[in-house]
């Protein structure tokens, strides 16, 4: 009967954590919603990634993009996450994946990851409009002059799209956005 209590307070505290962080990061920027496989790839492709250069996902999600990056162009990747919840799943994943000594996950801010912004050669973003709004200034201010940033369906303010494509993610048909610095 004890183990039994102590199961269900472990499930009820677990699915509390849950439910905070996914609260907490939609009040910090962008919801947690994962990008469908093929519309990262899309994303990523804009930026035509090479063997060995540095793909930086801000807000991470699960480490998906990371992975899938990694596994087909051999890039290392770095991913930035605010939700302890999703930082924990992108480590397991990484985890899982065998791709662990390529990529890195950090937990924190992705408004304050300019040491990682700066040595990034990609950044992926599937963020808001107004979170790339936010960081926009700072961003392009901080990037190698040879970075590539692509952003999946939403577009920064001012900064013009050097490229667009479109793909479709979530089953609907969207754009992706290559800009340069
Ligand atoms: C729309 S999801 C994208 C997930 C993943 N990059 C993908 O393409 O599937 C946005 C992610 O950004 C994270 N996030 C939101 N605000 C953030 C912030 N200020 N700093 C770091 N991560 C943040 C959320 O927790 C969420 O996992």
């Amino acid at each position: 009967m004890i183990i039994l209590q102590i199961i269900i307070l472990v499930v009820l505290v677990l699915i509390i954590f849950w439910q905070a962080c996914l609260i907490f990061v939609s009040i910090q920027g962008a919801p947690t919603v994962y990008a469908w496989d093929d519309a990262i790839l899309d994303t990523i492709q804009l930026a035509k990634p090479k063997a060995g250069e540095i793909l930086l996902d801000l807000g991470c999600g699960n480490a998906k993009s990371l992975i899938m990056a990694s596994k087909k162009f051999g890039v290392k990747g770095v991913g930035v996450e605010i939700s302890p919840y999703c930082y924990l799943k992108s480590k397991w994943n990484v985890l899982a994946s065998g791709e662990s000594k390529n990529i890195k996950i950090i937990l924190g801010d992705l408004a304050k990851a300019k040491k990682d912004i700066k040595k990034a050669d990609i950044i992926y973003l599937y963020l808001l409009n107004q979170v790339l709004e936010k960081i926009e200034p700072m961003l392009f201010k901080t990037i190698k002059n040879d970075c590539r940033v692509v952003s999946l369906a939403f577009k920064f303010k001012d900064k013009k799209p050097e490229q667009i494509s479109s793909t479709k993610n979530l089953g609907i048909k969207t754009s992706n956005f290559l800009y340069k610095k």
